[in-house]
C-alpha cells in the first residue's frame, strides 16, 4: 500500500486492526458479501508472513476458507488427518477421528501459509491492508461515528468507519481501548512453556503424536510430509544457549517413546523458539461499535490446537452479524455476536485447559498425580466413550 494511498483513505465501513488470521479472514468475509474494511496492521508485511505459528485447522474453518475462496493452496498442500496418537511413557495408542466422529478431520496447514495466502488474496482483490501503521489509535468508539488513526511515513492517516473490529491479538491496542470497569478477565498462567523447533525432515509419523512422559510433554506435528515441527515442555526461564540441536532431538526421542524415535529423522533447526501457556478470556467482546475477535480477547494453550481455530470461528460469528446490518440494519445479531463466540470460546478453554492437565508435568505434580493422569489415559485408551469426547472437542464443536 503506498503512502498517498495510505492518507487518501478517509471511510470505510468496517476498520479492522491486526493483519492475523483473524483480521485477515474476517476482511474476505466481509469483502465477497459487498462490505468493505480496511485492515490496519502495525507491523510490516515480511515480518507478519515470517511467524512461526500453529499448523492445524478445524473443518470449521477449513470451510471458511473454501467459502472465501482462499483455499487452492490449503486445498493442494494441506495434510487431511483422520487421526492422532497418544503416548504415555512409551505406551501409544491411536484416536481415530473420522470413526469417532462419523467422518470429521482436521487439516494440517501452517498458519503461516495460510497468513500468506489471504495477504495475497487481500492484495489481489484490492481490499486494503496497510503495513507498518504505527499508533494505531481508536476514537469515538462509544459514539456513532468511530474513527480510528495511526501514522506511517511521517504522514497521519485517519479512517472514518461504522464498526470497528480489534483483531488485534494478545497485546494489542483494541481490548485496552475497553475502559477496565467494563471488562472482566479470566488468566491461568501455567509454569512451563513450549520449546519448538522447525526442521527440513519428514516427519516420525504420518500423523501427530502428543506424549506425556514422565520427563514432561512432547509434540511431534508436521507442515508437510518434509517439514516437520516439534515441541517439548520445558521451564519458562529456558535458555535456547542450552537446548543445541542434538539435545532436543534426543529429548524428543525419549519422550516420544521407541516407536518414534525409531522413524525420527533428525536435522538442524530452521527456527527455535520458547513460548508461554496461557489460559485468557476477556469479556464482554464487545463495547459498543468495537468488537474483539481471535487473540485480542482470548488465549488458550496450544495443546489442543484452538488458538486458530477460535480467531475462525469468532470471525465467522462477527462476519454473519455484520452482514445481517448492513443488509436490512438489524443489531441483532450484533448484540448477540460477544455471547455467541463465548459461549463456544469457553467449551474450547476447557478442553484445552483438560488437554493440558492430562499431558503435561505440573511443579506439583507427585505420584500420585502422575497416576492419575496415567490412569486417565488408560481410561482414554480402553474406552470408545472416553475417545469420542476427545475426538469431538479436537475436530472443533458445532459453529453453532
Ligand atoms: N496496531 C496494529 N496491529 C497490531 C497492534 C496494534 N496496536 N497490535 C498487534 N497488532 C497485530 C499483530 O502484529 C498481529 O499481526 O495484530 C495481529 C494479531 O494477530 P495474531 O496475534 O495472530 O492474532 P489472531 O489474528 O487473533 O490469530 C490468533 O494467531 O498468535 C496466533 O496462537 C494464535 O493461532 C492463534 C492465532
Ligand atoms: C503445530 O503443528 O504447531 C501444532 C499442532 C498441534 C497442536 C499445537 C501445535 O496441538
Amino acid at each position: 500500500m503506498k503512502t498517498r494511498e495510505t492518507t487518501r483513505l478517509s471511510r470505510t465501513q468496517v476498520a479492522i486492526i491486526g493483519a492475523g488470521p483473524a483480521g485477515l479472514l474476517l476482511q474476505q468475509l466481509l469483502h465477497v458479501a459487498g462490505v468493505e474494511s480496511v485492515v490496519l496492521e502495525q507491523r510490516s508485511r515480511a515480518y507478519v508472513e515470517s511467524r512461526i505459528r500453529a499448523g492445524v485447522l478445524e473443518q470449521g474453518a477449513v470451510d471458511l476458507l473454501d467459502r472465501i475462496g482462499v483455499n487452492a493452496r490449503m486445498r493442494r498442500e494441506g495434510l487431511v488427518h483422520d487421526g492422532f496418537s497418544l503416548v504415555a511413557d512409551d505406551d501409544r495408542f491411536r484416536v481415530n477421528l473420522r470413526d469417532l466422529t462419523g467422518g470429521m478431520n482436521v487439516m494440517v496447514y501452517g498458519q503461516t501459509e495460510m497468513t500468506k495466502d489471504l495477504i495475497e488474496a487481500a492484495e489481489l482483490r484490492g481490499t486494503p491492508v496497510i503495513f507498518e501503521a504505527e499508533g494505531v489509535a481508536l476514537h469515538g468508539v462509544d459514539g456513532d461515528r468511530p474513527f480510528v488513526t495511526w501514522r506511517k511515513d511521517g504522514q497521519e492517516g485517519r479512517l472514518v468507519c461504522d464498526f470497528i473490529a480489534g483483531c488485534d491479538g494478545f497485546h494489542g491496542v483494541s481490548r485496552q481501548s475497553i475502559p477496565q470497569r467494563d471488562l472482566t478477565t479470566y488468566e491461568r498462567v501455567y509454569p512451563f512453556g513450549w520449546l519448538g523447533i522447525l526442521a527440513d525432515v519428514p516427519p516420525c509419523d504420518h500423523e501427530l503424536i502428543y506424549a506425556n512422559h514422565e520427563r514432561g510433554f512432547a509434540l511431534a506435528s508436521m507442515r508437510s510430509e518434509t517439514r516437520s515441527r516439534y515441541y517439548l515442555q520445558a521451564p519458562m526461564d529456558v535458555k535456547l544457549s542450552d537446548w543445541p540441536d542434538e539435545r532436543i532431538w534426543d529429548e524428543l526421542a525419549v519422550r516420544l517413546g521407541p516407536a518414534a524415535a525409531a522413524n525420527m529423522r533428525r536435522g538442524s533447526s530452521i527456527e527455535k523458539s520458547v513460548a508461554g501457556l496461557r489460559s485468557f478470556v476477556a469479556e464482554p467482546m464487545r463495547w459498543h461499535r468495537l468488537f474483539l475477535a481471535g487473540d485480542a480477547a482470548h488465549i488458550v494453550p496450544p495443546t489442543g490446537a484452538k488458538g486458530l481455530n477460535l480467531a475462525a470461528s469468532d470471525v465467522h460469528f462477527l462476519s454473519e452479524a455484520l452482514l445481517a446490518y448492513y443488509g436490512s440494519g438489524s443489531t441483532s445479531a450484533l448484540d448477540a455476536y460477544s455471547g455467541r463466540a463465548l459461549k463456544r470460546i469457553w467449551k474450547a478453554e476447557r478442553f484445552s485447559w483438560w488437554f493440558t492437565g492430562l499431558t503435561h508435568r505440573f511443579p506439583d505434580t507427585d505420584a500420585f498425580s502422575r497416576r492419575m493422569q496415567i490412569a486417565e489415559l488408560d481410561y482414554i485408551k480402553e474406552s470408545r466413550a472416553a475417545q469420542v469426547t476427545i475426538a469431538e472437542n479436537y475436530v472443533g464443536l458445532p459453529l453453532s
